[in-house]
């Protein structure tokens, strides 16, 4: 597959877009690790078109992976304190029906070059502890697990995590 296109999230029509991508994904995936109650929660919490404008505000950046004309899937860099050396991954997802074809990887990839360039030297993110097939691509990706992370999210939920990281190497490391 030839290298998608990334480019920054901007404007409300684009923000509408990621928020439908999420509907539909999420729907596909997550019901059946955390069930219909906490996906229709979490989407309304977290990746409404008003959650990812308020996101975008306190400073998270949002990127479409488009293909063929089309946004085939979306991710999100969140902000950390400043001198920490860190950067979260906040979000990665490709539509079900094109996932398999290099689309994370390139995602990641152009994400780590993001991180090369701003000096982070380490990327992490966090991930529900039963999304196998997630956690086996992220390995493959050469993150590995180092914390188990439990969050009350409201709503009589918690989010059952693992938090996985990645070295992000320096030119002046190799
Ligand atoms: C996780 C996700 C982003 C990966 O994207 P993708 O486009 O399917 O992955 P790719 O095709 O780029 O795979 C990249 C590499 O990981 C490997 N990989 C992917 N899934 C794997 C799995 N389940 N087990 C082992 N390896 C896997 C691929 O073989 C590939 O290896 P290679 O490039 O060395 O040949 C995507 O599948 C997805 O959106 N999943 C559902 C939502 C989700 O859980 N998102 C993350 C929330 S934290």
């Amino acid at each position: 597959m030839a290298f998608p296109t990334i480019k920054i999230v901007s404007g409300s029509s684009e923000i509408d877009a990621v928020a439908a991508l999420a509907h539909e994904i999420w729907n596909q995936h997550f019901v059946s690790i955390i069930g219909q109650a906490q996906v229709d929660y979490m989407l309304h919490r977290f990746q409404s078109v008003s959650a990812i404008t308020g996101q975008i505000s306190s400073g998270y950046i949002y990127y479409t992976i488009t293909d063929g004309g089309h946004i085939v899937g979306y991710f999100a860099l969140a902000p950390v304190p400043d001198g920490s050396g860190e950067a979260q991954l906040s979000k990665l997802y490709v539509r079900k029906n094109l996932q398999g074809r290099g689309l994370g990887r390139a995602a990641l990839e152009f994400a780590e070059g993001l991180c090369h360039q701003m000096g982070v030297r380490k990327l992490w993110l966090t991930v529900n502890r039963h999304n196998s097939s997630t956690i086996d691509f992220y390995w493959r990706m050469g993150f590995s697990i180092e914390a188990d992370v439990v969050q009350d999210i409201g709503g009589g939920f918690e989010m059952d995590d693992y938090r996985m990281a990645k070295a992000i190497a320096r030119e002046d490391d190799k």
